[in-house]
């Protein structure tokens, strides 16, 4: 018999999701954040901060993509348990130096390692084997980050220096109208990457389960199958999307907003999943084209190259799961 799974079980494997993707979202932002922070620097030391500050931009990526493998497998574990995994994210903070940086991923890690002794301990008690070792693995792998991240709480950062000249007039254009403008893209892109990862462990659990009918024995796919797979590369396109708006927005002087809008939404069935993907697909289409029209009116080339590239490829992605649920 497989082993009876309480809620509050489910609970606490939920909880973990949430600051994986937690921190997920938050060492991405930073290593967008660091784009900017190299341009900033002092030149004197430019043969020796440049190879940090491109380290450590690179630290922050590599273990952001780790946090997403981790919500990723717990996700999926969930799903085979009979679970839901939940689309909820734990609220980033980013900070804007590197020791801010370092010393945020020391809580956070911390965080992590105290919740997943206890998942490791609770999945043990129960019995539940599969859990335990996957718990053991990520805790292994949390270990590494906050030793890393330890590595650079007394990093001595450059001191910003304040503007001593006024605004240039070409900066002009980037109010806090526009910020939050740009920032609902941000936002739009976590909501695709937060369902579209949820919507691919769960068609690939849906497909484990279904029972193969003779043409699919014979093709050798199924709807779920390539639901599943398609969604994966398709919250890739999303995370390239968000790294260049991100970096963009930090570069010329804004923060960027770190909770998905709309909320994420993962459906019954795989076909409910498509409708919805559909639907995201379709509103940041339409959010884009309002950005582009704003930055052509501003005079903001750069912005707008960036999502005149994006919104290409978000009409793809429309196609895409057009083709499924016609
Ligand atoms: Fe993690
Ligand atoms: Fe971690
Ligand atoms: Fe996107
Ligand atoms: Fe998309």
């Amino acid at each position: 018999m497989a082993v009876k799974i309480t809620t509050e079980y489910m609970d606490m494997l939920n909880k973990a999701v949430e600051r994986e993707f937690g921190v997920a979202v938050q060492y991405f932002l930073q290593h967008a954040k660091m784009e900017k922070i190299k341009k900033r620097e002092i030149p004197e030391n430019i043969l020796l901060d440049k190879t940090v500050y491109d380290a450590v931009g690179k630290i922050l990526h590599d273990i952001s993509i780790q946090e997403m493998k981790h919500a990723a497998a717990i996700m999926e574990r969930i799903y085979y348990l009979g679970g839901e995994a939940t689309t909820k994210g734990d609220k980033p903070v980013t900070g804007d130096t590197i020791s801010e940086f370092a010393k945020l991923g020391v809580v956070a890690e911390e965080e992590a390692l105290t919740l997943y002794r206890q998942i490791i301990d609770v999945a043990g008690k129960m019995g539940d084997w599969e859990t335990r070792e996957l718990f053991e693995k990520i805790y292994g792998e949390e270990e590494a980050h906050l030793f890393k991240f330890q590595e650079y709480t007394s990093f001595q950062d450059e001191k910003e220096e304040p503007y001593k000249v006024p605004m240039p007039e070409w900066r002009k254009i980037f109010t806090q109208d526009y910020y939050d403008l740009l920032n609902k893209a941000v936002a739009a892109e976590i909501a695709g990457i937060i369902q579209y990862t949820n919507q691919h462990e769960k068609a690939a659990f849906l497909e484990l389960r279904k029972k193969t009918t003779a043409l699919e024995t014979v093709t050798d796919t199924n709807l779920q199958g390539v639901v599943s797979k398609t969604l994966k590369d398709i919250f890739m396109a999303e995370m390239k999307h968000l790294e260049a708006i991100s970096e963009r927005i930090y570069l010329v002087d804004g923060e960027c907003v770190t909770k998905p809008d709309p909320l994420p939404k993962v459906g019954k069935t795989v076909i409910d999943m498509l409708r919805l993907d559909h639907a995201l697909e379709s509103s940041s289409i339409l959010l884009y084209r309002q950005i582009i029209a704003e930055a052509l009116k501003r005079g903001d080339t750069a912005t707008r190259k960036i999502f005149e590239d994006i919104v290409v490829q978000e009409e793809e992605h429309f196609w895409t799961f057009d083709d499924f649920v016609r």
